[in-house]
């Protein structure tokens, strides 16, 4: 039952969906396991562009099966567009190869009705949600009031539901959060029947789907959104998403065994980036912040904000690794350093001159961390043409493997850039070779 998991090691739009796809060439199935379409995860081939925010990123790949588990929230308005814009470019997506688990949550009106006025009440101390309502939604869900994928079966039971709770959340939104926002019923129901008669045939049962695909050997790769340190429980709180991002949450959001995992690649940047509001130790708030953003093209596929920059951060990476078992490290975004004369990582967190074991759990003291770096000169070569581990510049094999060291877990892929093509295994890459042909 050979599993991969792929999970984001910092604050998200680490490349997970150009590595997922890269990675599926020889897979059969890839499953999100948690989220919505808060994620935005970006697929370029051969110079096509594709944002998916739901559907998996194994999509492109004809013969691989997409599954959303039920730990996924699941905009159903969201998810009809994503299914259209595949089809109108081509892409075959039918019952067969996407498939819903029946227990995953809906996204309503309402749900991103909260998310902004919440945002809009919080002034200066906003958290910068995507408002797409993924905090209401699985707020619903552990309250036991949420809204499932199953439900849409029984349209009358759900009339009533709906009613029931768009009633209390207009009287939360009015009464306690002061907002004029209101949801409609008739307009989220008619809402609702229009996407029910297209997305019913996708949903059934990924769970038992995953567990016999597991069961026939075939190849599962487990694609995670956002990052580690947006995990609701051990991210950056209250700054994170509101599901756990860790590799531990594809068991809870796939409904299968922990022991069913094989191996867990994490994906960082060579550098770090944050989009959205929260301590970020290593950001650079100068030019060389603003090359790595202008050279990155680091705006968000979601909202289109400009994500802030930083250095690479081996203390939080060292975390991430501890978190979620991760075996290797995928680095990407490697081309965006070329040209820089340094470059640094932060080894050390210091605060009041102590040095700390490991990123503390306030934000408050997370802003006061003095992060300590060591120094490397940088290559002015181009990656462009690269084909193997040996071609890469020595310095830039040299950032590598410190890193690697560092951290103590193997860098086994490289990325500098968008396309496929763009990507390379190192020596020590022979398990997640089996999902590529
Ligand atoms: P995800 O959310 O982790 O899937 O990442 P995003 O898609 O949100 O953001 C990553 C961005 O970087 C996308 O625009 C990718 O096309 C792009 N990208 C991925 N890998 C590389 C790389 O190695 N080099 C460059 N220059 N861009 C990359
Ligand atoms: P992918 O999968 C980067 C951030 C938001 C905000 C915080 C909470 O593309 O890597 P939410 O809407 O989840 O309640 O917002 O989390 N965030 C992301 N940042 N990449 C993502 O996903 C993100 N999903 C959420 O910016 O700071
Ligand atoms: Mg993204």
């Amino acid at each position: 039952m050979p599993s991969l998991v792929v999970i984001g090691a910092q604050w998200g739009d680490e490349g997970k969906g150009k590595l997922v796809d890269y990675l599926t060439s020889n897979a059969d199935v890839v499953a999100r396991f948690q989220g919505g379409n808060n994620a935005g995860h970006t697929l370029v081939v051969d110079g096509v562009k594709t944002k998916l925010s739901l559907v998996p990123s194994g999509i492109l790949r004809p013969n691989t099966r997409c599954v959303i588990g039920a730990g996924v929230v699941v905009d159903p308005e969201v998810l009809l567009n994503e299914i259209r814009m595949l089809q109108e470019a081509g892409v075959d997506v039918n019952p067969s190869r996407l498939v819903l688990d029946r227990n995953a949550h809906l996204i309503l009106d309402y749900h991103r009705l909260i998310d902004q006025a919440r945002e809009d009440a919080r002034g200066d101390r906003k958290i910068g949600t995507t408002r797409s309502g993924i905090g209401p939604a699985y707020e619903d869900r552990a309250s036991r009031t949420g809204i499932r994928l199953a439900e849409l079966n029984s349209m009358e039971e759900l009339r009533e539901k709906l009613a029931e709770n768009m009633k209390q959340r207009n009287l939360y939104l009015a009464r306690v959060l002061e907002s004029e926002l209101q949801a409609n019923f008739e307009e989220q129901w008619a809402k609702l029947e229009r996407v029910r008669s297209v997305i019913l045939p996708y949903i059934g049962n990924a769970s038992l789907l995953l567990y016999n695909a597991l069961e026939h050997e075939e190849k599962v790769v487990f694609e995670g959104a956002q990052g580690t340190l947006l995990d609701q429980t051990f991210g950056t709180f209250p700054y994170v998403t509101s599901s756990n991002t860790i590799a531990g949450a594809v068991s809870t959001g796939c409904g299968i065994g922990p022991g069913s995992i094989d191996h867990v690649l994490g994906v960082a940047k060579a550098y770090t980036t944050r989009v959205g509001q929260g301590p970020f130790p290593t950001e650079l708030r100068d030019q060389v912040g603003q090359y790595l953003a202008e050279k990155g093209a680091e705006f968000g596929t979601v909202t289109g904000r400009q994500r802030r920059c930083g250095w690479f951060d081996a203390v939080a990476m060292r975390r991430a690794v501890r978190l979620s078992g991760v075996n290797a490290l995928a680095i990407t975004k490697l081309d965006v350093l070329c040209g820089l004369e340094k470059i640094k990582i932060c080894i050390k967190y210091k605060l009041n001159g102590q040095e700390l074991e490991d990123v503390p759990a306030l934000a408050s003291e997370l802003e006061k961390v003095e992060p300590e770096y060591i120094e490397f000169d940088g290559w002015q070569d181009t990656l462009e043409g690269v084909t193997k581990w040996h071609h890469l510049p020595v310095n830039a094999r040299f950032y590598l493997s410190t890193i690697s060291e560092i951290i103590g877990c193997p860098v086994t892929i490289v990325s500098f850039g968008a396309e496929r093509e763009s990507t390379i295994f190192s020596s020590g890459a022979s398990y997640v070779k089996n999902f590529v042909k």
